[in-house]
This record gives C-alpha cells, structure tokens and sequence, in this order.
C-alpha cells in the first residue's frame, strides 16, 4: 500500500493506541494458528474503544470475531459488570479468540458464540435480549444488511452500529460489480438511506490495512425493542 498512510498509521498507533502484550500475543496467536491477518487495526480499534467509552457502553455485540482483536480493545471499555457477546462461524477462530480472551482477563465478560451470524441473531431476537449499546459488524460482507438489519432488532434509540469494511479500496461506488461483497455493502448503503430509525455516515479510512472504511450509525428512533 501507499507507504505515507502505513508511516502515519505507525505514527499514531506510537503515539495514541500503543500496543501491549495482551494485543501482541492475540495477533501472535492469531498468526500462529494460521488465521488471516484480518484484524482491525490499532488504530480502528482505539476508535471502536472510544465508541464504547463515549456509549458508556455496559451491552456490546460483536459479528465476527475472528481471533478476538477487536473484541479485546472494546472490551476494555466495558465496566466491571459489562457484557460482550461475540458471534463467529469458524470453531478453530473461536477457540484461538478464547485464548486470547482468557489471557486479556475478559473470560468472565465476554461470550464467544459460535455459529452461523444469522443464527445467533436470530436466538438473541427470539430471546428478547436487553438491548445492545454498540454493535460492531465485521463478518461476511455478503450479508452486512441482514446483519445491520438484525442489530436495528436488537437496538435501543441511542445504540451505535459500525459496519467495517465498506469502501472495498473504492470498489463501493461500481454499481455495476458483481462482488458479493460489494453487492453486500451496496444493499446496506440503499437500506441506510432509506432506514428512518437510524442516522449514519460512511469514512474512508488509510493505514497498515489500505484502503477501506467504516459506516458509523446511530439509532435515532424506536426499533422496537424496548
Ligand atoms: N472483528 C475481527 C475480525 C473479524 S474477520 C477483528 O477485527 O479482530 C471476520 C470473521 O467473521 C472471521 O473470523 C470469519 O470466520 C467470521 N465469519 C465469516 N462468516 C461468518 C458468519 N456467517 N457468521 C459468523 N461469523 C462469520
Ligand atoms: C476481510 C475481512 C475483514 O473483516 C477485513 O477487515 C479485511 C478483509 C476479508 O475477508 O478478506
Ligand atoms: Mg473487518
């Protein structure tokens, strides 16, 4: 990638989201038991902390765990007696994520469920869980509006919703792509603009990870949960 963004992302990691050895052995982990390096980047993940801090989050739901990156910077948000639940298909990802979890002294805070998204969500609906504070989306890209459309279930006014991942290097804007993923993203932009429950923007981010972004969005009216 574009040499300048990574030095600046390096620049501001240093300075403002310093690692540790709690996030070094995750990624240490998540490399060794040969996961993709897919994770949020530290930066990312410092602003998915301050989500959490500014939400006074106490309720946190995260689809896509992977090796639990992301899930331990926004769990260090969390108070004492917080709770987040993170959803994830692969059961190798998901017993890497406990490690990590465990070694981040989050075990007792944190729930790794491992299925299908789409099922989870649908045993958390069915369930009529307290609502989430800060949902975080960051699974397949193919079904990122069915995801963001079960969060909106299992949302209050006020509850955050990020979705990573939506600018695809710019491929965002081809209307004509046949990219699932694109198609995934494309359908969550229309359902946004649409959606008067919620109020939302889309920023382009550059750093170690390359070109890409974040939607962030707010719930602004009742979705019906409580
Ligand atoms: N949030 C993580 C990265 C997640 S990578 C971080 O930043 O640290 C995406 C994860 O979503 C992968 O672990 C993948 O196995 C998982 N995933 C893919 N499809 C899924 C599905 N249908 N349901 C749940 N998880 C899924
Ligand atoms: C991929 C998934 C992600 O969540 C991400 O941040 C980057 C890449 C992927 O599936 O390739
Ligand atoms: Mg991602």
């Amino acid at each position: 990638m574009e040499p300048l963004w990574d030095k600046v992302d390096e620049y501001f990691v240093e300075h403002l989201a310093p690692s540790d050895d709690v996030l070094d052995a995750a990624l240490a982990e998540s490399a060794a038991a040969g996961l993709p390096a897919i994770s949020v980047t530290a930066n990312q993940g410092k602003l998915l902390q301050l989500l959490a801090r500014i939400q006074g989050a106490r309720r946190i739901l995260e689809v896509g765990t992977l090796a639990g990156y992301s899930t331990i910077w926004m769990g260090r948000a969390l108070p004492p007696n917080g709770e987040l639940i993170t959803l994830e298909i692969d059961p190798a990802h998901a017993a890497v994520a406990r490690q990590n979890l465990e070694r981040a002294g989050m075990a007792d805070r944190v729930q790794v469920w491992v299925a299908p998204a789409a099922e989870s969500l649908a045993k958390l609906i069915a369930a009529h869980v307290k609502p989430f504070d800060l949902v975080f989306i960051d699974a397949d890209k193919a079904s990122i509006d069915s995801y963001f459309l079960a969060a909106l279930n299992l949302s209050r006014v006020g509850t955050v919703i990020v979705v990573d991942n939506v600018v695809r290097k710019g491929e965002v804007i081809d209307a004509e792509s046949a990219d699932a993923n694109v198609l995934g993203v494309r359908r969550l932009v229309d359902l946004l603009s649409h959606e008067h429950r919620v109020s939302a923007t889309a920023i382009q981010t550059v750093g170690s990870k390359g070109y890409d972004g974040l939607v962030i969005a707010v719930v602004i009216a009742d979705p019906g949960t409580g």
